[in-house]
């Protein structure tokens, strides 16, 4: 008989926290709505006492979504506790997520309080949330580097409140493996009533050990981990959740199993890593666009013979199918809408799938085969549209031997501005252009840029930090002409400045 393991997915909360990685509602919704496709038991919508944003979101992501629970986070805080308890209001299945730190430098320097009061606070907090829902589920905040005996304690007394799930965090990502696994299993042996809850890992990237501390937790005896798509989160980010359902997969011994469809882990990753302008570094595991590519002579030989020399995954399991239809500018509507569909974006209004497939038909000019990833930036350009300043026109001129200028002309709500600069390489050009037609004291803070697929004709990728008026604004911007895809991304930025 297999055990059962939870996935609690925390995207769109510990993953949305990441600068620069903001959603807005709609947004949120698509990415829940494939996460519930995908087969998670848990959803954290978000922490609703943080904004206005994240009340909202949690309201609609409860209305969108029918199977998993929504849950949303707290502090141990009544006003906090009664907000997510609002927010989950529509909610079919709902949990609140409340907790505080329990480590002795959390409780001494964020809290300046001791351990007693600590543990009042906890208990007082699940009997508080315990008023609006059954299901609390307690986070210990750093249990990573608090004391077993004392972290005992204070699960104990969290499940005898009614805490239904206890978090044991390893927020700051360093605990080693097997001490991690060790903290799960001396609360399995030492709390009593262990055996009325559920034990959940949650665990941080800082020293690369995410994955295997999370899986060191499930060996011993956590039943629930907190993940997240592609890793991303905080920091180095959190336990990637493509990594965990691979493993427990991959190594039918261990006899634990999720919901997971693993078929659609990739058109996920792609999903969240579009809408969060968040790109996958290419040799990460299960997802990383190099994961199934065997470039030495050695390994591609074997793979011919028979791929199971080299590769312990099919890559059809995680829904990376190589005969999947390429699209050219002979593809027609359906052929876009149903290519949407299968990498989990519904266009149900005709006129926004026709004005990607206006996007679509100039990019299969330009280029001979639009493969997923070009798709999903065309879906993803449609939110820029909104933008109040667009770029209208733009000529560079530069090479070997030759001074870099550029020419410019920027829409700005309908009315059109042009400026020529020069600079000490094209991109520089074009962007002294743009500064000379939007005057405000603006930095280039972060330049980076990445192509999509491999050819000289590939999309490239362009994500930018600018600083204005003492904040970070991040921009992206994807065209085949690099210097385009570079504007573009500094723009995007500026559209997004408050002032
Ligand atoms: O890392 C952490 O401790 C958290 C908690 C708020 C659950 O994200
Ligand atoms: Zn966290």
């Amino acid at each position: 008989m297999s055990d059962r393991l939870f996935i609690f997915d925390t995207t769109l909360r510990d993953g949305e926290q990441v600068p620069g990685c903001q959603l807005n509602t709609v947004e949120k919704i698509q990415v829940a709505k494939q996460l519930e496709a995908l087969g998670v038991d848990v959803i954290e919508a978000g922490f609703p006492i943080s904004s206005p944003g994240d009340f909202n979101s949690v309201i609609e992501i409860s209305k969108a979504v029918t199977w998993p629970t929504i849950c949303a986070l707290t502090r141990a805080v009544e006003k906090d506790i009664d907000c997510a308890a609002e927010a989950l209001a529509f909610a079919k299945h709902k949990r609140i997520h409340t907790g505080i730190g329990t480590s002795d430098s959390h409780i001494r320097y964020k809290f300046n309080s001791t351990r007693e009061e600590i543990i009042e606070r906890a208990v007082a907090a699940v009997k508080y949330a315990k008023r609006y829902v059954e299901d609390v589920e307690f986070y210990a905040e750093d249990a990573g580097r608090t004391d077993n005996e004392y972290l005992a304690r204070v699960v104990e007394a969290v499940i005898k409140a009614g805490a239904t799930v206890v978090n044991i965090p390893d927020t700051t990502g360093y605990c080693l493996p097997h001490e991690y696994g060790e903290k799960i299993r001396y609360l399995i042996e030492h709390v009593d009533g262990v055996d009325r809850a559920v034990l959940s890992t949650h665990c941080h990237n800082d020293l690369g050990m995410a994955t295997a501390c999370t899986l060191s937790g499930v060996l011993g005896g956590a039943r629930q981990v907190e993940v997240t798509v592609n890793g991303i989160g905080e920091r180095a980010g959190n336990t990637s959740m493509e990594e965990i359902a691979m493993i427990l997969k991959c190594h039918h011994d261990l006899a634990i199993e999720t919901n997971i469809n693993t078929q659609k882990i990739a058109a996920t990753s792609r999903m969240v890593s579009s809408l969060m302008n968040m790109p996958v570094q290419p040799n990460k595991a299960i997802v990383g666009r190099n994961a199934f590519a065997h470039s030495s002579g050695i390994h591609q030989d074997g793979v011919l013979k028979n791929t199971e020399t080299y590769e312990i995954i099919n890559p059809k399991d995680v829904g990376i199918d190589e005969n999947s239809i390429i699209l050219t500018a002979r593809s027609g509507h359906a052929a876009l809408k149903h290519r949407l569909e299968v990498l989990g974006i519904d266009v149900t209004d005709d006129e926004a799938l026709d004005d990607i497939y206006e996007r679509f038909l100039k990019l299969a000019d330009r280029k001979k085969e639009v493969t997923d990833d070009d798709i999903l930036v065309l879906a993803g350009a449609e939110r820029s549209n909104a933008h109040n300043i667009k770029l209208d026109y733009l000529q560079v001129t530069s090479g070997q031997g030759v001074k870099p200028v550029a020419a410019v002309t920027l829409n700005i709500a309908g009315e059109l501005f042009n400026a020529a600069a020069t600079g000490n390489g094209p991109v520089d050009a074009a962007i002294n252009a743009v500064k000379q037609i939007i005057r405000r004291k603006m930095t280039l803070k972060e330049f980076t840029i990445q192509a999509i697929n491999r050819g000289s004709d590939d999309v490239g990728k362009v994500h930018m930090q600018v600083e204005h008026d003492g904040a970070l604004y991040f921009g992206f911007g994807a065209n085949t002409d690099i210097i385009a895809a570079s504007v573009e991304a500094y723009i995007d930025c500026i559209n997004k400045f408050r002032k």
